[in-house]
């Protein structure tokens, strides 16, 4: 038996050492080391020789099988180095051209922002809602406390969409602002309510560094039995402070806005000198950040909840505004310019 296995070993190691290629390599495993492999069938011969013969044997055998898996594992290595050095000297395969350039896009600055947003609300409580950019002036306006004739209505430039009508809702138009997904909302499901609505508006406006036709805007609104304006401030004072990752204050001021009452208009302490008062803030310490007010009764009840057992707060706040305060963007225009010079910065 001894004999035998050393015979078989010699001609392994010959027939590897002479192997040219790795297809002839792999043969050569299955011939002495496969299932149905010499080596294989030896072992399976083992039981068959007298008992005191068996150990040596057993040694013999798994000695030479181990050597012969070295040499293969060895000549494997050599044999893929080859090839690769062959391959790499073919003139076809130039080492030195560069190699093609995969560019990956990223997420716009606004989405980016508008995530975080999304996030912070998220975290406490609010549910994201959206609505349609083409709404009727029901929604957009009357809804919203903002009779036809009423010249609150003045206070936006509408975009009319001609020819379009809504059977009891009105004309159509580009939505002026985000709060009309609130009586969207409402309407949907009902009371109590925490939500908030990011979304495209737009303006008819002669265009400059601070106005564009179209940006966008996030309303938020709170709907429950006993809400007042404190929670407003706590809520708005937690997301500024993580949204802007430091310590941030808000104050209100009376602001009027038809679909609240009272309205009020919420400053943020200044990004800049917080509250200390610069050039920025014009040395008042604050930046004036959003819209806001207990909802009107009538806005809650064209959204069919009902006044006297239920009240609320909103707000609207100009996201693309906030961005632009985020890192210091000077002039809107670029946020919807496309150009990659300006958007590769983010
Ligand atoms: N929709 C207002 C605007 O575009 C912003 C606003 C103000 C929204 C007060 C509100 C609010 O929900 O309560 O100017």
């Amino acid at each position: 038996m001894k004999d035998l296995i050393e015979k078989l070993a010699k001609e392994a190691q010959e027939e590897i050492s002479q192997a040219g290629s790795l297809t002839q390599l792999e043969e050569l495993r299955v011939k002495y080391l496969g299932r149905k492999g010499s080596f294989t069938t030896l072992m399976t011969g083992l039981k068959d020789i007298p008992n005191e013969e068996k150990p040596a044997a057993g040694q013999a055998l798994n000695h030479a099988k181990k050597s012969i898996e070295h040499e293969l594992e060895t000549k494997q290595q050599h044999l893929e180095k080859e090839e690769l050095t062959k391959q790499l000297s073919d003139d076809s395969f130039d080492v030195t051209r560069p190699g093609t350039h995969v560019t990956t896009g990223h997420i716009h600055p606004l989405s980016q922002v508008q995530k975080e947003v999304e996030e912070i609300f998220g975290q406490m409580g609010f549910a994201i809602m959206d609505g349609p950019e083409i709404e009727s002036e029901h929604y957009n306006f009357e809804a919203l406390n903002v009779p036809k004739d009423h010249p609150a209505r003045d206070m936006q430039d509408t975009f009319f969409v001609s020819g379009k009508h809504h059977e009891n809702h009105g004309r159509m138009v580009l939505r002026t602002q985000t709060s009309p997904v609130q009586i969207r909302s409402m309407e949907k499901y009902g009371a109590p309510l925490r939500a908030i609505m990011p979304g495209r508006v737009f303006r008819y406006e002669a265009t400059d560094a601070s106005h564009d036709s179209t940006f966008y805007q996030v309303e938020g609104l709170l709907i429950d039995k006993d809400v007042s304006l404190a929670n407003l401030k706590g809520v708005m004072t937690e997301f500024l402070t993580r949204l802007f990752k430091r310590e941030t204050k808000v104050r209100f001021r009376p602001g009027y806005f038809p679909f609240v009452e009272p309205g009020i208009e919420l400053d943020m302490w200044c990004l800049l000198c917080s509250g200390q008062g610069c050039r920025v803030c014009k040395n008042t310490g604050w930046m004036e950040f959003m819209g806001a007010g207990m909802v009107h009764r009538n806005v809650l009840k064209a959204g069919g909840i009902d006044p006297d057992e239920y009240k609320g707060w909103a707000f609207g706040f100009g996201l693309t505004r906030l961005v632009m305060m985020k890192y210091g963007i000077d002039d809107i225009r670029h946020l919807m310019s496309g150009d990659l010079r300006f958007l590769k910065q983010f």
